[in-house]
């Protein structure tokens, strides 16, 4: 490791003896919050602005340190520097030379850690929003193809009532819907300057805090200096959101990946997203829904690490919230390249024709139909569900499918089923009547896409 001793001069001041080698190992954090490099670049720019609209800097010292630090490169690999703030500033004093020193003036990098990672993701929300709604779009455009098609519909992964596969898509439109909104929320909790609230006490300098965050498109100021430097729940409302849209992305995985298998036959999965095993020539592995599924644990497991770091700290900074960043980090990346993966996903995979058709028409699905019709012709719903529950006891005992019933046999087994009944063994029919908001009647699911896909439109 290079020699340090250079940069200490952020607060080198006190010590008579540079940080042990293994010190700096442990602590130093420029190998990952590099990532900062661009929001402390135009964190530090607006600062030093505002430091002249208060007299602190004359405009053309400000103007000089604002075209120095534009001039700075990202850092290179072997820069020795603790951490990205530090580097800016030696940077700064490379180029700038003694104006930089007045850049800090009631600057601690306790707000200023702050103001980057607030930044930074910010931008990170406004770029995996934007991804996540072109998952949502995609699922409506599959969904599209099949208002009307109809499939078995699960509950304890047993065969439970027919829907259609358009609906079973809105359903997860819905959920990602929210997963958008959750976003969204935890962006407006980012989205407060924190610059003014110094080291914790707050600036003995009055600086214009509103000024800054107009010039970085903040929607106001924090009110609490203290609450600055010691809080980062707005990044575990981040990491809340992302996690809970990985569960359901990791969901619709590991339904697609049973409904690809054999057993299901229903989907055919893309050969751009598959893969082929390396003894097996049969082979058509669903990896990439596997990763998928996988990789939600890896969000899960950001999420507690900083949950877990924040749970116990005195007010206010500590230094154990440098580790707020690696799992921001993880998590960004993660979400953004399994968004990417299910939106690929989705855009390749077809619902084949004759399996999910025959999982509905063999299974007695339409076993609750049977006996909500006989409720409605006046059977008390308890008595329709035994009367229904006999007829399918003696139908698997026969090995009788639903559709093998005609109307007088049905009338036949008990006369409170009507001959015209019969049709119901088909499950499209009983599905129609589900037309109230949210069901799964073809009409109410083409209602309920047109809506969905208003929706996206307003979304941002
Ligand atoms: N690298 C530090 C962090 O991420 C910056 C703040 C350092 N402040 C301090 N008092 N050591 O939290």
């Amino acid at each position: 490791m290079k020699d340090k001793t250079e940069t200490m001069k952020l607060w080198g001041g006190r010590f008579e003896s540079g940080p042990s080698e293994v010190f700096q190992r442990f602590s130093w954090s420029l190998h990952f919050d590099r990532r900062l490099f661009g929001a402390d670049i135009r964190g530090s720019q607006a600062y030093a602005r505002a430091l002249a609209r208060v007299g602190i800097l004359q405009d053309e010292e400000a103007r000089a340190i604002c075209d120095a630090l534009a001039s700075i490169p990202e850092p290179p690999a072997d820069a020795p520097d603790e951490d990205i703030h530090t580097y800016v500033i030696r940077l700064l004093k490379e180029k700038a030379g003694g104006l930089a020193d007045k850049i800090h003036t009631g600057r601690s990098r306790n707000e200023q850690v702050s103001l980057d990672t607030r930044l930074w993701l910010r931008d990170e929300i406004d770029r995996t929003t934007a991804l996540l709604r072109g998952l949502m779009s995609a699922l409506l455009d599959f969904a599209a193809k099949h208002t009307d098609t109809v499939v078995a519909g699960y509950t304890h992964v047993r065969r439970a009532q027919p829907v259609t596969w358009g609906h079973y898509l809105l359903a997860y439109f819905e959920m990602f819907a929210r997963d958008h909104e959750r976003f969204q929320q935890a962006r407006t909790r980012v989205n407060r300057m924190p610059l003014g609230s110094g080291a914790l006490a707050g600036s003995g300098f009055p600086v214009d805090r509103e000024g800054i965050a107009t010039e970085l498109g903040f929607d106001g100021v924090t009110n609490n200096s203290m609450d600055v430097t010691a809080d980062r729940d707005w990044a575990l409302d981040y990491l809340s959101a992302a996690s809970v849209c990985m569960m359901h992305m990791s969901r619709l995985a590991e339904d697609w990946i049973l409904y690809s298998s054999d057993e299901f036959g229903w989907l055919e999965l893309g050969d751009g997203v598959t893969s082929g095993s390396s003894l097996m020539p049969q082979k058509k592995n669903p990896d990439s829904l596997e990763l998928i599924r996988g990789k939600c644990g890896r969000v899960f497991g950001a999420y507690t690490a900083l949950f877990t770091t924040m749970k116990g700290l005195p007010m206010t900074y500590n230094r154990d919230m440098q580790e707020d960043k690696e799992p921001l980090f993880e998590a960004v990346d993660q979400l953004t390249m399994t968004l990417e993966m299910a939106r690929g996903v989705v855009e390749t995979t077809s619902l084949k024709a004759g399996p999910p058709q025959a999982a509905a028409e063999e299974g007695w699905l339409v076993a609750t139909d049977l006996a909500e019709a006989l409720s409605r012709a006046g059977v008390p719903f308890h008595q329709a569900h035994q009367v229904v529950g006999r007829l399918v006891l003696d139908s698997v005992k026969q090995g009788k499918k639903p559709g093998e019933w005609t109307g007088e046999e049905l009338h036949a087994f008990d006369a409170r089923f009507t001959p015209q009944m019969a049709a119901l063994m088909n499950p499209a029919e009983g599905m129609k009547t589900r037309i109230a908001r949210g069901g799964t009647a073809p009409e109410t699911v083409r209602a309920a896409l047109a809506e969905a896909r208003r929706r996206l439109e307003t979304m941002s």
